[in-house]
């Protein structure tokens, strides 16, 4: 099985559900409000290790109750955390979600998070040394971002970015990824494209070594190299709390990757379909066996 090591962040999601979402300066009365471990650093770190990996993760938390539950919550998931540091007088990264009308607003204050350092990256040089996939997101200092990618190519791992939350990439982190996995959203922004730009604009400005799959949400994913564009149709579910989907995806495919694109991006979408279908990130992310069954049940 796949050696997985996740730089990224961890948040404590506080997840109100309610009708409607309220319009500027309203008060309305939720439904219900519930916590649970995010982040979609520590997001990425679960679905992996569900899916049988194994998988350690190098990040922050704050010396807060959030912090320590998350770390027991990481551990608990067969998570190694030696790579997770607690910041003295720093509060936890939390994001307040906001589920209403089958959609999702999320706020994210990234606290110690943002608090994590190269230094504190280069204490765990021993965890790249061993990861067959090293996979970030954008929740954390770019340095950091960077300095893991530059880490994960001197010890020949894969470097896979979830370039999410959406922002523009520096010409010398797009030359370390070896897979990146944004939405449309991210993906015009990190290249600098324009809303116009076509699908073959989109494969030509690629660097040459980097694979992009696009998720596209209900409508499944669509990978971009230099054989052109393809496209796959996502599973259909009925979807209860579509957070952490991008996530579980991400998660699939850096687990699955070593199979081959065809088998990693069926796979990655099985278990995103799955974890759709409760609130909260984490919850319903599956096994690998629960995505096997899933898909034999497609066919
Ligand atoms: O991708 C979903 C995640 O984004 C949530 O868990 C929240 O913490 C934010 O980081
Ligand atoms: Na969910």
């Amino acid at each position: 099985m796949s050696n997985i090591l996740v730089v990224g962040s961890i948040n404590m999601d506080l997840i109100t559900v309610l009708d409607r979402f309220p319009k500027v300066g309203e008060t309305l009365l939720g439904q219900t409000f519930t916590t649970a471990l995010g982040g979609k650093g520590a997001n990425q770190a679960v679905a992996a290790a569900r899916l049988g990996a194994d998988v350690a993760m190098i990040g922050a938390v704050g010396d807060d109750a959030n912090g320590t539950s998350a770390l027991n919550i990481l551990k608990q998931e067969g998570i190694d955390i030696s790579g997770i540091g607690v910041k003295q007088s720093m509060s936890s990264g939390i994001a307040s979600i906001t589920v209403a009308e089958s959609d999702n607003h999320i706020i994210v204050v990234p606290g110690a998070n943002f608090a994590l350092s190269i230094e504190d990256i280069d204490a765990h040089t021993a965890l790249f040394e061993q990861a067959d996939v090293v996979l970030c997101q954008l929740e954390i200092p770019m340095d950091c971002v960077l300095h893991a990618a530059k880490l994960a190519k001197k010890h020949q791992a894969t470097f896979v970015l979830n370039p999410a939350p959406a922002q523009k990439l520096s010409a010398e982190l797009l030359s370390l990824v070896d897979v990146m996995t944004p939405n449309h959203t991210e993906l015009k922004l990190a290249f600098a494209l324009d809303d116009t730009a076509s699908d073959e604009e989109i494969a030509q400005i690629l660097p040459v070594h980097m694979q992009l799959v696009m998720t596209e949400g209900a409508n499944g994913a669509s990978h971009y190299g230099i054989d052109g564009k393809r496209h796959w149709n996502a599973f259909k579910v009925e979807a209860v709390d579509t957070t952490g989907a991008g996530d579980t995806f991400n998660a699939g495919l850096a687990v699955y990757w070593s199979q081959g694109l065809d088998v990693a991006v069926e796979r990655a979408q099985a278990a995103a379909a799955l974890a759709v279908q409760q609130l909260g990130a984490q919850t319903a992310m599956p096994t690998a066996e629960a995505v096997s069954v899933f898909i034999q049940a497609q066919a």
